[in-house]
């Protein structure tokens, strides 16, 4: 008998998304007896029941491109019990036998509490560029952020030094510094701060001031979008907006602003600012993020076959495993501390 998959992408979208839902729809057709059927808009779709076919011809060509072909959304179906009601009543009406969840922390605690509190047959797909999923190694999207964010920090070094400025780049990544940490790494940064360790201003205009006093009249900051300033008013992020989503996250942004007003204040240089914002989430994948995805969609589908729910699929090692979703519970992967004071050996 035929059984039905459906495939939802929530959150923000980003690079390999489509690469996942290709590699679950082909390996759908290698084993045979499935039909995959898309749910539109993450949680959204389940709950006004829009969907679309996914066969062969639906996810040709798409490997190579950004975003999502099934469109996405922050809904919260754990908002109200009308939404999860309606959702559930969907999911029997599509005939659905499982479902594959591609999403970060909210998506993937929506798919959690399915299979947890609803019985649903559900197996979780990390995916964020900002790389904070608890229980694999990396998901997709980061290296394509990452390399984005390492390419402006390049370029931001010529016209920098051009004119004997301190250029300040704000990247995403939420809570984690993830992003930072890597593209300050590779693109070699003077400074990288990240929402794990409060931002020690000091610290910074001495690295800027350091580099001057060797000659060096320029410096790249690169601050993630979840720092706060140690002193600034106990510590609090800097928001774009005080608008929450349906998760009640806030919508962080301005703490490069903030940070270069300072530096310019204490060390005198003429500081600006770049902030990458969406860039970092659009365009092709990197090779490294479609292979990911594609192993990642692959894996989704070995355990829908094998009747392996209540799972995210995984990176450890170079070894794709599945991890219960129950692991999210223990919050967010962010970068430690051996790692983050590695990097200070770069600074300035
Ligand atoms: O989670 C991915 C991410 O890009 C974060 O890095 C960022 O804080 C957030 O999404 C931005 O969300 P939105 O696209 O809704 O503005």
């Amino acid at each position: 008998m035929t059984k039905r998959i459906g495939i939802l992408t929530g959150g923000g979208d980003c690079p390999g998304l489509n690469a996942v839902i290709r590699a679950v729809v082909r390996r759908s057709i290698f084993f045979g007896g499935y039909e995959m059927v898309g749910i539109k808009y993450g949680w959204r779709g389940l709950v006004e029941n829009e969907t679309m076919p996914l066969k062969r011809e639906n996810v040709t060509g798409i490997l190579h491109r950004g975003g999502t072909i099934l469109g996405t959304s922050r809904t919260n179906l754990y908002k109200g019990d009308e939404m999860k009601q309606k959702a559930l009543a969907n999911y029997k009406k599509m005939g659905l036998d499982a479902l594959i969840a591609l999403g970060g922390e909210d998506t993937l605690g929506v798919a959690r509490r399915l299979y947890q509190e609803e019985k649903i047959n559900v197996i979780g797909v990390p995916k964020t560029i900002d790389n904070d999923i608890i229980g694999t190694d990396f998901t997709f999207g980061f290296d394509t952020a990452v390399g984005i964010a390492t390419e402006a920090v390049d370029r931001l070094h010529s016209t920098a030094e051009s004119h004997d400025r301190v250029l300040v780049c704000e990247v995403m990544g939420r809570h984690a510094g993830w992003i930072a940490t890597y593209a300050g790494l590779a693109g070699g940064a003077d400074a990288v701060l990240i929402p794990e360790k409060p931002i020690d201003v000091d610290e910074v205009c001495r690295v800027i001031m350091n580099r001057k006093k060797q000659g060096v009249n320029f410096s790249i900051i690169v601050v993630a979008e979840g720092a706060k300033i140690k002193e600034a008013a106990s510590e609090k992020e800097v928001l774009s907006s005080q608008k929450l989503d349906d998760f009640g996250h806030v919508m962080l942004g301005g703490i490069g602003q903030v940070l270069a007003k300072v530096i310019e204040e204490k060390t005198g240089f003429d500081t600006r600012v770049t902030v990458l914002g969406h860039i970092q989430r659009g365009g092709t994948p990197t090779a490294h993020d479609r292979i990911l995805a594609t192993r990642y969609g692959v894996a989704a589908m070995d355990a829908a076959h094998a009747g392996k729910f209540g799972v995210m699929v995984a990176l450890r090692g170079n070894e794709i495993v599945t991890t219960p979703l129950a692991e999210l519970a223990k919050g967010l992967k962010t970068v430690d501390d051996t790692f983050y004071e590695m990097t200070k050996t770069f600074w300035g």
